[in-house]
């Protein structure tokens, strides 16, 4: 349909069956096992109510808001997650979620795995040094480290990345059935993504392996022995600040909050393609709230997961959360559209985040809390 068409991501996600290749529409939208925590990350948001308040002078309405202190402001409490393998969307490719989150002023996380190189990504910033967009970089520590670091050095390079987000919540690939099924056309999906190998820093690998789908080749060279002391090592190969992605337990979130190496705290369960039956993040959030209120304040959290509606980030936002993250619906904008499917993607969030704001009463992002939400439904889990 028409661009115009689209209202919702919904929307993008149902013709994004049509325009996406059978292999990457599995590699996109499986999770793991019985897709327990996948569904949970969008229907847990139909049990956390709002709360309005009225009579209110709402004329004046701001989205923005700042994901790091020191840093730039973001137009909006949204950010896009990294994410594998952009090109099997669209040629444009992850550059093309570039030229769509600096249009519209939000930061634009690259995956480790991403089908282009951060320098490609990028090549349009470096071309034109007044733009002032900037990205967040993820990184799979590789067992071999040496090519981790020299993955780093590249980001450092480029002078365009401002922090670090260490992704910890897939250790182990998630077992991803739909992604596992379709492995005769895989040589096309290698196709799409002659570049993936550079990021990831595997190697010199050119095609991605013909078992055990998309995923579990991604995965093969990472580093399984990671644990919180390797911290220190990451800290004295980057100066950009650090953020641990994929907490979902308080516990955890303690230990982040308390490492002094730790910028921000991710709070995300890599949209249910992990551990299946892990919390969603906002009931991560809500274990905060319970065990562990003095972390809450203390340093940017972001969470991600399931999100499909401007009042989905406006939920995390009065639990807690900083900034909210999307991760499939960027890909689907940006099937069949390019990077106009994903401006619009954006567009739509502000739109419904602005109006939602409005008809809360809040003029600004820092005035959302939990006064604003009715979790009774949900505070038992
Ligand atoms: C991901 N995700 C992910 N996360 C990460 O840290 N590194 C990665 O390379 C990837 N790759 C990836 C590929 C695809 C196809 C998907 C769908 C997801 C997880 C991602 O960052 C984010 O946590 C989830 O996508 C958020 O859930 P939603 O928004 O997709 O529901």
């Amino acid at each position: 349909p028409p661009l115009a068409h689209q209202l919702n991501l919904d929307d993008f996600a149902l013709s994004a069956r049509h325009t996406l290749s059978p292999k990457a529409l599995a590699y996109y939208t499986s999770a793991a096992d019985d897709l327990i925590t996948h569904r949970l990350n969008s229907s847990i948001f139909s049990r956390i109510l709002l709360r309005p308040r009225v009579l209110i002078d709402i004329r004046k309405v701001s989205t923005e808001t700042t994901l790091l202190p020191g840093h730039a402001p973001s137009s909006l409490p949204l950010f896009i997650a990294p994410a594998a393998l952009a090109k099997l969307a669209h040629p444009s490719g992850e550059q093309g979620i570039c030229t769509a989150a600096g249009s519209q002023g939000i930061i634009q996380c690259i995956s480790n795995n991403a089908s282009q190189t951060p320098e490609e990504v990028v090549a349009d910033l470096l071309a034109d040094p007044s733009n002032p967009q900037r990205l967040w970089w993820q990184l799979y520590v590789q067992a071999d480290r040496t090519k981790s670091e020299r993955m780093l050095d590249r980001i450092h390079k480029t002078g365009k990345f401002t922090a670090v987000v260490l992704t910890v919540d897939a250790s182990w690939p998630g077992k991803r059935e739909a992604d596992e099924r379709l492995k005769n056309t895989l040589a096309a999906a290698a196709d799409n993504s002659p570049t993936f190998s550079a990021s990831s820093g595997h190697g010199g690998e050119k095609t991605l392996a013909t078992e055990g789908g998309i995923g579990k080749s991604l995965f093969a060279g990472q580093d399984m022995s990671l644990v919180w002391s390797d911290l220190a090592w990451l800290r004295s190969r980057t100066k950009l600040p650090i953020i641990i992605k994929g907490l979902q337990t308080f516990e955890d979130c303690v230990l982040a909050a308390e490492n002094p190496h730790v910028a921000g705290l991710y709070l995300s369960n890599h949209g249910g393609r992990a551990m299946d039956t892990a919390p969603p993040a906002v009931l991560t959030l809500l274990e905060l709230r319970r065990y562990a209120p003095q972390i809450l304040g203390k340093k940017p959290i972001f969470v991600d997961g399931g999100i499909r509606r401007g009042t989905d980030v406006l939920k995390c936002l009065c639990l807690g959360a900083t900034a909210v993250g999307i991760g499939r619906a960027a890909l689907f904008g940006l099937s069949g559209y390019g990077p106009a499917g994903v401006e619009r993607t954006i567009q739509i969030l502000r739109e419904e985040i602005e109006g939602g704001m409005k008809l809360l009463g809040v003029h600004s992002v820092d005035e959302l809390g939990s006064r604003h939400v009715n979790t009774a439904d949900v505070d038992g889990l």
